[in-house]
């Protein structure tokens, strides 16, 4: 049982998504930014929707790095509207049986700048989709790993825990997380990039030029593919 009082799915297996290339994708068609982030959160919804009818059990997604607040404030605020029209998305998710999960910088720790209007919509689609059975949808906002395992070994350390795996796991923003399976990343580039480092270690990786707002069913397909490779 998870800290929501909620049982997580037990079945399916964990994708784990970077979304990028939302930027180069606009420019190619000389859009602003903003437009490829917008067409990234309908992106984000298809796939969304695809992974869970394909019985994918949990889907976790980087929405926004700690690294990011420092793009344009234009941008930024362009990128949170984004997250709450995706929170927003409660038919389609409850359509699809789909929990809203998120991790990251806890809110009432110091650093967090996360506006209040996001802190609602994502306390509001974790409430109105609480009651779901399928699919886990993590959004990453706020998150960067290395925070994440710093203020786990922080935590064990103020508990007067032993620093060990087990410790360090329990003290994870969602210790629910099961390992990721697949990991995925658009848009050409072949880096991780501080995401769900400790969850990842065994982790099949898949990288493709595709860019994140055209990555759709069939890309899906072919990544979900990597996973019925039996072991080298
Ligand atoms: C990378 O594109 C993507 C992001 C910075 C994250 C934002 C993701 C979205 C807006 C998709 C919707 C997601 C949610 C959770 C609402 P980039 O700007 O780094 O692309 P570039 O590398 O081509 O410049």
């Amino acid at each position: 049982m998870g800290s929501s009082g909620v049982a997580p799915p037990t079945v399916g297996p964990h994708l784990a998504c970077i979304m990028d290339g939302n930027g180069r994708w606009a420019k190619r068609r000389g859009l602003p930014r903003t437009a490829g982030h917008t067409a990234g959160e309908e992106a984000l919804a298809m796939t969304v929707r695809n992974a869970a009818q394909r019985g994918v059990g949990w889907l976790t997604v980087f929405g926004f790095s700690t690294e990011n607040w420092v793009r344009p404030a234009s941008e930024v605020r362009h990128i949170l509207d984004l997250h709450r029209k995706l929170f927003g998305r409660i038919k389609d998710l409850n359509d699809n049986n789909v929990r809203v999960n998120w991790i990251g910088r806890p809110f009432d720790e110091p650093g967090s700048r996360t506006p209040n209007a996001i802190q609602k919509a994502i306390a509001q689609a974790i409430d109105d989709t609480k009651h779901n059975t399928g699919m886990m949808l993590t959004v990453a906002f706020d998150y960067g790993s290395r925070a994440e395992i710093t203020r786990a070994a922080r935590r064990a350390a103020e508990h007067n825990e032993p620093i060990s795996v087990a410790t360090l796991a329990a003290e994870l923003y969602d210790s629910r997380l099961p390992p990721v399976d697949l990991l995925v990343r658009t848009s050409g580039e072949s880096r991780i990039s501080n995401f769900l480092l400790w969850q990842s270690t065994s982790a099949r990786v898949y990288f493709t030029d595709c860019s994140w707002p055209d990555f759709d069913a069939q890309q899906l397909d072919q990544a979900l593919a990597l996973l019925r490779r039996s072991p080298a």
